[in-house]
């Protein structure tokens, strides 16, 4: 049983339960003569998380190299932390990190709090919605062009140019053309903030890299796709994901409605129980590693699946039942070790402001068709639905 197969895409957690109850790593084929290997135990996607050996920097393999897209462009998309390893990785991370900050973060409220109420607002009156195409994922792209700093009458485009290479071959487009266009904006988008600075979080990237001329334009661009692409459709589907939970258990939802003190708690439930990325992006064993056993060898793929770890009896009392209030939530959604999330404060902020606008709005709020009918978007990344229909009032 393939766990990125369509029976998977629909019904993940008793074939992870499988996987984990078999062996400690599987060698999967992934595509015509290539296999990756997959973690699907709690410990085990820990400690690999952590593994020194495991190098995120895939430059040269074929899954990195696939696609045929030219080599300037991989590199003005790819040169950020998550394509590499310490001593790149931390120097691009902190370089990141000193401006995208906790303080950030809490001044973006306002921001995330409008954008949400504008959103809300064009919904109100509205019997029938697609909850994910007119709420979730127009939410976070907001979010992420008022952190960068992409200007009103950019934001169309930056929407179409996002959803075709992120979407990929879903949708309608052309995501190579996409990402040569995006590539071309971000450029005078980083040439306007020298000339021009603004208090947005690419103007002061910009400042901070040629200072110390630490970042080049490639590492420049590539953060602003990364920031994109981590940071767009992960909440996308945490918002999605979050609401179709609620839906499948009503009485959670009322639960919610009566305290809201659980909102915080039952966002990292549905990061737990459904979450956004259902396995981190994938590692090269530099050497042979070991998992209780069964040694993946080096020069292996491998990818640690966080949807199973975060449904791993080991770790998780109960881990089918779904609870808002379950203490001590130690869930690997957000990742674990030097690559953790640096956007996880976000994540919770947008998810808080989401949750509890839906809920002030709509005491309604209902499935508008049966929720074992709606598709999931297949891959092997992300877990997200395609569509969320539901009744509003
Ligand atoms: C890394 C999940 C939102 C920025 C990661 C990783 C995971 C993750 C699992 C580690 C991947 C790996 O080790 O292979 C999520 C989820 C989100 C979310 C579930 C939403 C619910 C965001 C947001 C941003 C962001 C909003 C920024 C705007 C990043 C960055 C990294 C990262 C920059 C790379 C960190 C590094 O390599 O050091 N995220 N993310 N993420 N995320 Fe997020």
């Amino acid at each position: 049983m393939h766990p990125f197969g369509p029976e998977a895409t629909s019904a993940p957690h008793p074939i992870y339960a499988r996987l984990r109850e078999e062996a400690p790593a599987h060698e999967i084929p992934l595509a015509e003569n290539f296999t990756a290997w997959l973690i699907t135990r709690y410990d085990d996607a820990r400690r690999a998380l952590n593994d020194p050996r495991l190098s995120k920097n895939m430059a040269g393999n074929p899954i990195r190299s696939g696609g045929g897209w030219p080599d300037e462009l991989r590199a003005a998309m790819d040169s950020h932390m998550l394509s590499n390893d310490p001593p790149e990785h931390t120097r691009l991370r902190r370089l990141v990190s000193s401006v995208f900050t906790a303080r950030r973060i809490a001044d973006l409220r306002p921001d995330v709090q409008r954008i949400s109420d504008e959103l809300l607002d064009g919904l109100a009156g509205r019997d029938e919605v697609d909850l994910i195409g007119e709420y979730a994922f127009p939410l976070p792209l907001q979010v992420i062009c008022e952190l960068l700093g992409v200007p009103m009458d950019d934001r169309d485009s930056f929407r179409e140019w996002s959803n075709t290479i992120i979407a990929g071959a879903l949708v309608q487009g052309d995501p190579l053309a996409a990402a040569t266009a995006m590539n071309a904006y971000v450029r005078s988008l980083v040439e306007r903030k020298r000339a021009e600075p603004d208090n947005a979080l690419l103007s002061a990237l910009v400042t901070a890299a040629d200072e110390g001329d630490r970042l080049t334009e490639n590492e420049l661009t590539s953060l602003v796709f990364l920031l994109l692409i981590a940071g767009h459709e992960t909440t996308v589907n945490l918002i999605g994901n979050g609401v179709f939970v609620l839906l499948n258990h009503p009485e959670q939802l009322a639960r919610l409605r009566a305290d809201r003190k659980l909102v915080s708690p039952a966002i990292e439930e549905f990061l737990r129980y459904e979450s956004p990325v259902k396995t981190a992006t994938f590692r090269l064993a530099t050497e042979p590693v070991e998992f209780d056993g069964v040694t993946v060898p080096a020069g292996a793929v491998v990818m640690v699946s966080l949807l199973s770890a975060n449904h791993d009896p080991q770790a998780f009392a109960d881990p089918e039942r779904f609870d808002p209030a379950r203490s001590d939530n130690q869930h690997l959604a957000f990742g674990h070790g030097i690559h953790y999330c640096l956007g996880a404060p976000l994540a919770r902020l947008e998810g808080e402001i989401a949750f509890n606008g839906l809920l002030d709005r709509f005491p309604k709020l209902r499935a508008a068709q049966p929720l074992d009918e709606l598709i999931w978007r297949p891959g092997a990344l992300l877990r997200g639905l395609d569509r969320l229909p539901v009744m509003l009032n």
